[in-house]
């Protein structure tokens, strides 16, 4: 398992990558639909804008994750259902929640899945993530409030 840094001609892979994952999957026309494409990703993170990370296992990227320098936000992070449960998706969020905070970031934050029956939902609690209570387009609101 390495983690690198996400260059810009990884996203056709990461796009595709985000359209499979088990639950909460996001096809590529869909991502379009908000206007995030492959070439709008690769400018932003051009830009210095977005920062990702992602994970090879036997040079195949399983799992990917990336946030947003200006706004404090965990952006996406989506790791393939063969590779769940083997701490990809822990070790993926620790990157990309480290940067924020690096940037100076005290809220650090994230929409997700009100769906309790998500691995998602238990996930990002167990990860010391906190739901505000808001909802914004029927994703909650959480922020990062490790214990201690
Ligand atoms: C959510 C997701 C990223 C989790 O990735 P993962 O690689 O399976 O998670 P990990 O194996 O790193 O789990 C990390 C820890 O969380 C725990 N955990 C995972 N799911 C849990 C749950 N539902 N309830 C409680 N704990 C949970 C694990 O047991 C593990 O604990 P440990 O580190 O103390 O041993 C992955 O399932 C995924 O990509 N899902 C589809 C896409 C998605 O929903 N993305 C997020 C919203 S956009």
């Amino acid at each position: 398992m390495h983690i690198r840094a996400t260059r810009s001609e990884d996203f056709p892979t990461l796009f595709d990558l985000r359209a499979r994952t088990r639950e909460n999957a996001m096809s590529v026309a869909e991502l379009a639909a908000r206007g995030i494409t492959p070439d709008s990703a690769a400018e932003a993170l051009h830009t210095g804008l977005v920062r990702g990370w992602l994970c090879e296992v036997d040079g195949q990227i399983v799992g990917f994750a990336s946030g947003d320098r200006d706004g404090g936000e965990m952006l996406v992070l989506a790791v393939l259902p063969e590779y769940e449960g083997r701490g990809i998706g822990r070790a993926l969020l620790a990157k990309v929640t480290a940067w924020p905070a690096e940037c100076g970031h005290q809220r650090i934050w994230l929409s997700a899945n009100p769906d309790s029956a998500v691995r998602a939902y238990g996930f990002y609690r167990h990860c010391g993530w906190v739901a505000t209570g808001e909802l914004v387009d029927g994703e909650e609101i959480m922020v990062y409030q490790p214990a201690g």
